[in-house]
């Protein structure tokens, strides 16, 4: 479906169907749909369509960012099983113009993805275009240009969710290290700003990146390290992305029941986010050096197993008791953040699905935002408010960094205790991150709303490529302050 937006109102624009939002500040001035509404009791909930003169009405209830989302979501969700062509809608805005525009497009191309590779019969949609007219709901005034950036960027945005959603949504069978680094590869193949370095075993060995190889041992799938860069001319800033990868965690030896190792191949998800931000920085020019680093590898168990009771010896020379080889991913995160600090980042942020805890201490909608620099871990809950996602600061105190102590090694890869885990593991990877970069650091736990078992909001089952908007938010917030 192609987005457009046309300078002129909505009564002079062709369409096959108008879409009308309903709020409860312009439900009265809708005076040719009083008799519909009347008939259909609508007070302003869900969708009515006027089949006689090709009019859906859709309700929205507040004006922000995500009911925008939320209402070009469901508008599209209803035209696409339609048999038409062309859908024409005014436009909403809120606060600011562009990523009102962003919030527009995004709903909209939020309601075609569909992962339906492994389905014979495939839905279909109709709908060629949506052109967004200059008609404002509530009569507010704006410039064209800031319209066509915000949907430009939301295109753009949307777009790169649906890549890494099909990333993560693919199967572990044949989704595996090697696939994830031809996939980093192809971004360099077609979009000549991104260059790929992809490392194998023998360079992690050289390395001694020798808690990854731990977690890979077992896996029939050698490991790689993915390394993307992009880098601007204007760049006046370094930041370094760095995903967890694990194409399938079945727990290792410390093996998961059947119920929780079910979905595990979402367990991609943050190195899957991090491909995606590369892709959106390089696509739209941004100003900035971005780094994507992502520790590809599988956790299985057989005889070659890494055991509980194990101690490795990390790159940065951090010793680790293995106490749970089901706690992994913190594994592959020491020895790739380790990589990642040579690279000399302004900023350095880490995406995984790290923790069962996270979801259970915050819900499946929400994602942990942990670090030492508060306000770095402000700025970034603040950017992240505007993108969609949810999030929140979680922190670390004394007694929390206690828990990961341990009797043989430096630090364990578990916590002593059954709470706070979410943090423990964050403090986990804290003892990894160099004295230089420790208030350059954040870590984002996106367990919680990387997979979406029960649909809600424009959120539809399966991937939701959580950790890419809200990165790509905090950006744009750093490029405004850097001007
Ligand atoms: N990949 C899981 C975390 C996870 C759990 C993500 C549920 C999404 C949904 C991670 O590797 C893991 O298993 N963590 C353990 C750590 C524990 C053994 C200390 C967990 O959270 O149970
Ligand atoms: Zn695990
Ligand atoms: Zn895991």
């Amino acid at each position: 479906m192609k987005l457009e937006f046309n300078t002129k109102k909505i009564e002079q624009i062709k369409a096959d169907v108008e879409i009308s939002f309903v709020s409860e500040k312009n439900i009265k001035k809708i005076t040719k749909a009083k008799e519909l509404f009347t008939l259909y009791n609508f007070k302003g909930d869900g969708t009515i369509f006027d089949a006689q003169n090709k009019i859906l009405y859709v309700s929205i209830k507040e004006i922000d960012y995500e009911s925008i989302r939320l209402a070009f979501f469901t508008a599209l969700k209803t035209i696409n099983k339609l048999n038409i062509k062309t859908a024409k809608s005014p436009c909403i805005i809120y606060d600011c113009v562009v990523k009102s525009f962003v919030a527009m497009a995004e709903g909209a191309i939020f309601s075609s993805y569909d992962f339906n590779k492994y389905k014979s019969e495939k839905k279909e949609t109709k709908l060629d275009k949506l052109i967004i007219s200059s008609t404002e709901i509530n009569d507010k005034n704006f410039s064209a240009n800031e319209a066509k950036i915000g949907i430009q960027r939301g295109e753009i945005l949307a777009k790169t969710c649906s890549f890494v959603k099909d990333i993560v949504n693919e199967i572990p069978q044949t989704y595996t290290p090697l696939k994830m680094a031809q996939d980093a590869q192809n971004l360099a193949k077609k979009d000549k700003k991104i260059i790929c370095k992809i490392y194998d075993e023998k360079f992690l060995e050289k390395e001694k990146m020798n808690a990854f190889l731990a977690v890979n041992r077992a896996s029939i799938h050698p490991p790689r390290l993915i390394h993307l860069s992009y880098k601007s001319k204007n760049a006046k800033q370094r930041i370094v992305f760095v995903g967890k990868g694990l194409t399938y965690d079945s727990g290792g030896l410390s093996l998961k029941p059947a119920d929780y190792m079910l979905t595990m191949k979402y367990d991609k998800s943050g190195g899957a986010a991090v491909l995606g931000i590369i892709k959106a920085i390089s696509e739209l020019d941004l100003d900035i050096e971005a780094h994507g680093i992502i520790g590809a590898t599988e956790n299985m168990i057989g005889g070659n197993a890494y055991k509980p009771d194990d101690v490795l010896i990390s790159r940065e020379g951090v010793s680790i008791e293995v106490r749970n080889t089901d706690a992994e991913g913190r594994l592959v995160l020491a020895d790739c953040l380790s990589y990642a600090q040579d690279l000399k980042p302004d900023i350095i942020i880490d995406l995984a699905t790290l923790t069962g805890a996270c979801v259970v201490g915050l819900g499946e909608y929400t994602s942990g935002i942990m670090g030492n620099n508060e306000k770095l871990q402000n700025d970034f809950y603040e950017a992240s408010k505007s993108s969609g996602e949810y999030t929140t600061v979680l922190h670390f105190n004394p007694h929390l960094r206690e828990l990961v102590k341990s009797n043989i090694a430096d630090i364990s890869n578990t916590s002593s205790s059954r709470y706070g885990g979410a943090i423990t593991a964050g403090i986990f990877l804290d003892k990894f991150i160099r004295s230089e970069f420790k208030d350059k650091w954040l870590h984002l736990d996106i367990a919680g709303p990387a997979y979406v078992e029960k649909s809600w909001s424009y959120h539809s089952f399966g991937a939701s490529a959580a950790g890419l908007r809200m990165c790509m938010s905090f950006i744009f917030s750093l490029l405004r302050h850097k001007k």
